[in-house]
């Protein structure tokens, strides 16, 4: 079976604020990505998917776009949009760019104009409601980063819908005319030569149309967001989402080899749905499994199965470990732990995405309560919300700054950086750096991790194993010990006869394996089989 570059390659996040300074304005930008793209092209990642870069009043640090077909001049130019996507072709490697066509700035010309006055042409873009007749909001709706989802104008008399920041009012995607202008969007990037999009909140695209009020969560607990108190049965996830995603999805297949990931946090029945009808839908739907899972390997193994068997037939699976709004693994899960992880996030079968520093095992970084600029943070500040612990800046050797920048950076940088920077993991064996980039290269050049088949083996209390095959290639066994304590691994019906390839700890790599398998806390190992083909 053919496979495309999304399927058999390995995708990097680089937040841009945080990746790499170029013009001492303590900011990230488009020429530090530029400057470290030997780096990534050394680590053997495929693609690299850059959260937003428009132009934006970074109300939420860029997923509140004002322009849709510019740059910031905070990251640089369009010029400097060129180089970098040139520079990452010339590398073999490919760009994907965040796409966020749920919601603009209410700075945006289009919001502008809807919000000028009631019979304005675009006022249709965008969702306004009249107050209900005892003047309350139009229906319980709850904003993602807390209090309700309506605000009103007092201009035009009205409310609009906002599912984010009020500063983010949601498009009307019932609006043929929002469309064609967002699809147009996209062919703008995709002429100049973009390899894909990861479209954000894709679940959140259509609402009800007859915004029915959503049911109260009945499991909701007090340190929970507030947005959490109902279910978005009615905000997200309608049926007709589908019929968006899929012409985006046409407008893909007009170029070749572009591809489009969802960012949709759901549950496994419910997320497969956005792959479409003969997987005409999203490419990647992006699978978040591992960062909501509890971190244990009876859960872990039945989640995999779940999502393994829940695939639709052309339907390619993803994983993630982390992203910019999530906790860094290395913090939910510990620093050796985090090894154990990287092990797995690149073994499993499908396509996994790595979040800037991750792989040099960087941690959420406490931030000051004076030191908050996440809105989310910001606006629930008694519920430990704020992002910003896993956006610090990219620790790349210890200088002042940590090769950053040359100023003081936008958000502190962790302390440690002068111990946990990549100039020092390169040259060390037992950095997580030199694991990550172990696991690539192994992953890359064996078909049976890159493609093959996946087959649970075992899993306890401890440990979790699982099998990788493709044909006429050497097949593996993963054994990962999601304890802390040491375990014995002696499968009843799998023989085991083979060879370590790597390892979370260097000295087991090269040990012959014969029939059973002894595990430290927190290690792993992937055994290359014998005369197994
Ligand atoms: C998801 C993005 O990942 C997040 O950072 C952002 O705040 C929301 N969407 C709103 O765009």
């Amino acid at each position: 079976m053919e496979h495309f570059w999304w399927q058999t390659g390995v995708i990097y996040q680089i937040y841009p604020r945080s990746y790499q300074d170029s013009n001492g304005d303590g900011v990230g930008d488009l020429k530090g990505i530029i400057k470290r793209l030997d780096y990534l092209k050394w680590l053997g990642v495929s693609a690299i998917w850059v959260s937003p870069i428009y132009p934006s009043p970074m109300a939420d640090f860029g997923y509140d776009i004002s322009d849709y077909q510019g740059i910031h001049p905070l990251f640089g130019s369009i010029d400097d949009f060129d180089q970098l996507l040139q520079e990452v072709h010339a590398r073999g490697m490919k760009l994907i760019l965040d796409l966020v066509p749920n919601h603009t700035s209410d700075q945006h010309p289009w919001f502008l104009e809807s919000k000028s006055s009631r019979d304005n042409p675009k006022r249709d873009w965008y969702i306004w409601k009249d107050a209900k007749e005892d003047g309350s909001l139009p229906n319980n709706w709850l904003s993602v980063f807390g209090g309700p989802a309506w605000e009103w104008d007092e201009t035009t008399g009205q409310y609009y819908y906002h599912a984010f920041l009020k500063e983010q009012p949601d498009l009307n995607w019932r609006n043929p005319k929002v469309q064609d202008a967002m699809l147009d969007v996209m062919r703008f990037w995709l002429d100049k030569g973009v390899d894909g999009f990861r479209v954000d909140v894709m679940w959140h695209m259509i609402k009800d149309d007859q915004f029915r009020d959503n049911p109260i969560n009945p499991d909701y607990q007090q340190h929970m967001a507030t947005y959490e108190q109902l279910l978005p049965v009615y905000s997200t996830d309608q049926p007709e989402v589908h019929d968006i995603v899929t012409q985006m999805r046409q407008v893909l297949d007009r170029y070749s080899e572009r591809m489009m990931i969802g960012e949709i946090y759901l549950p496994t029945h419910k997320l497969v749905v956005y792959y479409g009808v003969d997987s005409l839908g999203a490419h990647l739907p992006f699978n978040f499994m591992l960062i909501s899972a509890h971190w244990d390997a009876r859960h872990l193994a039945a989640s995999i199965d779940e999502y393994e068997g829940a695939l639709p037939k052309h339907g390619w699976p993803n994983w993630v470990l982390g992203n910019h709004d999530q906790p860094r693994i290395t913090s939910r899960v510990g620093v050796q732990q985090a090894r154990v992880a990287a092990m797995l996030l690149l073994t499993l079968r499908g396509t996994p995405t790595i979040y800037y520093g991750d792989e040099i095992g960087m941690r959420d970084v406490p931030i000051p309560f004076d030191e908050v600029q996440d809105p989310q943070g910001l606006n629930m500040p008694d519920k430990n919300l704020s992002r910003d612990p896993a956006r610090t800046p990219m620790q790349w050797n210890n200088d002042e700054y940590a090769g950053f920048s040359e100023i003081k950076p936008w958000l502190r940088l962790e302390k440690e950086y002068r111990r946990q920077n990549v100039q020092l993991q390169k040259n060390d064996p037992y950095s997580m750096l030199s694991l990550y980039r172990g696991l690539i290269q192994l992953r890359q050049t064996e078909p049976s991790l890159m493609n093959g088949n996946y087959t649970p083996v075992y899993s306890d209390h401890q440990v979790f194993a699982f099998k990788r095959c493709a044909e006429n290639s050497p097949h593996f066994l993963i054994v990962l010990n999601l304890s802390h304590r040491p375990c014995y691994f002696r499968p009843g019906n799998v023989c085991i006869s083979g060879s370590v390839v790597a390892a979370t700890t260097p000295e087991l790599e090269g040990i012959a394996v014969k029939d059973y398998i002894n595990l430290s806390g927190d290690e792993g190992v992937i055994v290359r089989l014998d005369g197994v083909r």
